[in-house]
């Protein structure tokens, strides 16, 4: 409906730049329009086997057909897909299915309908609805607070996993989990899951934290991180949970060297243009010795000092450096950082 509008908007808004006596015409045309392209007689009918499937942690798989029943014709059709929950998201498509990577643990439903593609004149069908329940469980027991971070190291070559990204989750116990509850966590990263070897507990032995030395994580992908903590206790049905990590989001070490790239061209630039600075100062100085108002050139020998401190390394040392200058140079003091 959203895009439909827009497109509607758009159509007013090229009326309105035109001049007022195109104005009155094209409006006049637009109404008839409107009231004599609507066909009646086609009526579009809502898709048919609509289903949501889990088909992963975190991941979804929309897919429906296309209504046998739907008289043909050289319209051409599209799906007006509408995501409810978790989240609400409002697309068109020309596919019959969607692959959507979402948290599952509060439920997830849908609804489709067909729609013209091209054609705004004709209705567009009635909704079919779809949904996955929130998984059961007694409320209270879900783990809260859940926090990750990824810690990119050096690649090791000798062993098999292409990423040495390590990954470090903890979390609170849910307030009405019961005494003997365990948690158990499963990170996706693409097609890879993987269940937590290494936990932390708390004072009633119960697992509150996890840590990965080595994950199949990519840390500069753009894949999402799915991370699922489900449960068991003797006395009640523990809910699970889940959360996505943007990955570009978790708190990185590899950012490091980008940093301080960035600082060394800073300063590389600032004492390039210093440099260039000084030069001109000389080349001008240069230039009126060459030509000077009143000749008498002076033939006493300055010393300069160039102060290097470098701040790149850390270090505290400063070098102090005397050149011996040819007649006609000014004393220079020239701090380069
Ligand atoms: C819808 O599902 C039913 C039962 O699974 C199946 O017999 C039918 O062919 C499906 N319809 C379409 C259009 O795929
Ligand atoms: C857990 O998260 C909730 C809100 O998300 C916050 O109010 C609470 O202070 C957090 N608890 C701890 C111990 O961090
Ligand atoms: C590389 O990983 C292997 C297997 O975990 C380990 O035995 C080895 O010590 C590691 N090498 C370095 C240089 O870290
Ligand atoms: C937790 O989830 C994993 C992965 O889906 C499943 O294999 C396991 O049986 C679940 N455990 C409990 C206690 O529900």
């Amino acid at each position: 409906m959203v895009i439909r509008n827009e497109r509607i908007n758009r159509r007013r808004q090229v009326v309105i730049i035109m001049a007022p006596e195109l104005l009155i015409l094209l409006g006049a045309a637009v109404i008839l329009q409107a009231d004599l392209l609507p066909d009646k007689k086609f009526l579009l009918l809502p898709p048919v086997n609509f289903t949501i499937k889990a088909v992963n942690l975190a991941q979804v798989l929309l897919r429906w057909e296309p209504n046998p029943d739907q008289e043909q014709s050289n319209i051409q059709l599209g799906y007006h897909v509408k995501i409810n929950a978790p989240q609400e998201e409002d697309y068109e498509t020309r596919n019959t299915e969607r692959n959507l990577i979402t948290i599952l643990h509060k439920g997830f439903s849908a609804s489709v309908r067909t729609v013209p593609w091209n054609d705004h004149s004709l209705q567009a069908s009635s909704w079919v609805s779809a949904e996955l329940k929130a998984p059961i469980g007694s409320p209270g027991t879900e783990i809260v607070n859940l926090t990750c971070t990824t810690n990119t190291k050096a690649d090791n070559y000798t062993h098999l996993r292409p990423y040495q990204v390590s990954l470090h989750c903890t979390w609170l116990v849910g307030k009405d989990a019961p005494d003997d509850t365990q948690y158990f966590l499963y990170y996706r990263y693409r097609s890879w899951i993987e269940e937590c070897q290494e936990y932390s507990k708390d004072v009633l032995q119960r697992n509150v934290a996890c840590w990965f030395p080595r994950t199949f994580i990519n840390s500069k992908g753009r894949d999402y991180l799915a991370v699922y903590v489900n449960g068991s206790s003797k006395g009640a049905a523990i809910k699970p949970f889940d959360q996505l990590f943007a990955l570009h989001a978790i708190g990185k070490d590899d950012q490091k060297p980008w940093t301080e790239w960035f600082l060394i061209a800073v300063m590389m630039t600032i004492c390039f243009i210093l440099l260039i600075f000084s030069l001109i100062c000389r080349i001008c100085h240069v230039w009126t010795k060459l030509f000077p108002p009143v000749p008498g050139p002076k033939s006493n020998i300055n010393d300069f000092f160039v102060i290097i401190n470098n701040e790149k390394t850390g270090s505290s040392e400063t070098e102090v450096i005397s050149y011996a200058e040819e007649a006609g140079f000014e004393t220079l003091e020239d701090s380069v950082f």
